[in-house]
C-alpha cells in the first residue's frame, strides 16, 4: 500500500490496473536460487510458529523449492480453493489500484525477487513477501473473505480520508498478526513468516508487547516501517477477526478517531489484555543499527 492522493498512470509497459506479465521464463537461475535459500530457511523455521492456515496454504500451492513459482500455476489451485488470484505488478501500486483488486479477490504481487546480498532485508515488498508471505493465508476460506472485505472496506476508507487508521488494521492484521491456539502463539502475518529473523523475535523475544487485538485500539497505534515492531496484536481466530470487521461499521469509528489521539507505540492501555508485557530492550538499544 502506498498513501497517495492523487491519480497516478501506470508505468510504461503495464496495463490500466497496474499488471504485468510475470515473465516466468526470464527468471535467472541465480534468482531462482534466492527463492530456494528463502524458501528452505523459512519452511525449516516455520512449523510450529506459523498457525495451522498458513502451513496448510503452503502445502496445498506447492510452491515448490524448485525456484520463483509460476503465477499460472498457482492460480490453478489457488482459484479452485477460494476463488483468488495472484497478480504481478512491478512494486508498490497506488491505493485505490490496491483497493479495487483486493475487493475482487486478486492480490497484487511484485514480480521481482531481491539481490542475494539483501535476504534477510528490503525496503519494497519483492516476489519473495508477497507470494511467500501473503498467497497461503489467502486458500484459507475465512482469511480469503477478510482481505476481499478489506478491499472494499479501503475503498470506504480513501472516500472518508481515514485510509490511515483502516492502514494500521492491515499492518497489524495481515502483515503483522498473531493468533492464539491451544498450542500457543502462531503467526499468521505476511511480513513475519517472510523474514527469518522476526519469525523467531515476534514469538520469542522478550521485548515487544503482545496484546489483544481490539479494533479501535489497533487504528488509534503507529507502526514501525523499519524495523521489527514494538507491538504485536493477538486474535483469537481468524473468524473472529473477520467478524469484528465486518460487523463493524467504520463510519463512526472514523468519526472518533478525528478527535482520539495516537497511542504510543510501546503503551501498554488498562484495557489491554497482555499476553507479554514487553521489556522494549530492543527498539531502546536502538534496534537494527
Ligand atoms: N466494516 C468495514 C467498514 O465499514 C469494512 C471492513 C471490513 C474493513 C473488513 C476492513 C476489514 O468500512
Ligand atoms: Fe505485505
Amino acid at each position: 500500500m502506498k498513501a497517495d492522493a492523487t491519480f497516478q498512470a501506470p508505468p510504461p509497459g503495464a496495463r490500466p490496473d497496474w499488471t504485468i506479465d510475470q515473465g516466468w521464463e526470464a527468471y535467472s537461475d541465480a534468482e531462482h536460487q534466492v527463492w530456494i535459500t528463502l524458501y528452505e530457511r523459512q519452511t525449516a523455521l516455520l512449523p510450529g510458529r506459523a498457525c495451522d492456515a498458513f502451513l496448510r496454504g503452503l502445502d496445498a500451492l506447492d510452491l515448490h523449492r524448485t525456484g520463483i513459482p509460476d503465477f499460472a500455476r498457482v492460480n490453478e489451485e489457488l482459484s479452485r480453493l477460494t476463488g483468488w488470484s495472484v497478480v504481478a505488478v512491478p512494486g508498490l501500486v497506488p491505493d485505490d489500484v490496491f483497493f479495487d483488486h483486493l475487493a475482487n479477490r486478486r492480490f497484487p504481487a511484485g514480480q521481482f525477487i531481491r539481490k542475494p546480498q539483501e535476504l534477510d532485508y528490503l525496503q519494497e515488498p519483492d516476489i519473495f513477501h508477497d507470494v511467500f508471505g501473503h498467497v497461503p493465508m489467502l486458500t484459507d476460506p475465512v482469511f480469503a473473505d477478510y482481505m476481499q472485505a478489506y478491499g472494499k472496506g479501503g475503498q470506504r476508507a480513501l472516500g472518508f480520508g481515514h485510509l490511515h487508521n483502516l492502514a494500521r488494521l492491515y499492518w497489524y492484521t495481515v502483515e503483522f498478526g498473531l493468533m492464539e491456539t491451544a498450542a500457543g502463539l502462531r503467526i499468521y502475518g505476511a511480513g513475519i513468516v517472510s523474514s527469518y529473523s522476526e519469525s523467531r523475535f515476534a514469538l520469542d523475544d522478550p521485548s515487544p508487547n503482545r496484546l489483544g487485538f481490539d479494533l479501535e485500539r489497533v487504528m488509534r497505534t503507529p507502526y514501525r516501517i523499519d524495523d521489527f515492531q514494538q507491538v504485536y496484536f493477538v486474535v483469537p481466530a481468524l473468524q473472529t477477526l473477520l467478524d469484528v470487521t465486518v460487523e463493524t461499521d467504520f463510519a463512526p469509528l472514523y468519526a472518533r478517531l478525528e478527535t482520539a489521539s495516537d497511542i504510543p507505540i510501546a503503551a501498554i492501555e488498562p484495557a489491554d489484555r497482555v499476553f507479554t508485557r514487553g521489556t522494549q530492550a530492543y527498539a531502546n538499544a536502538g534496534g537494527r543499527t
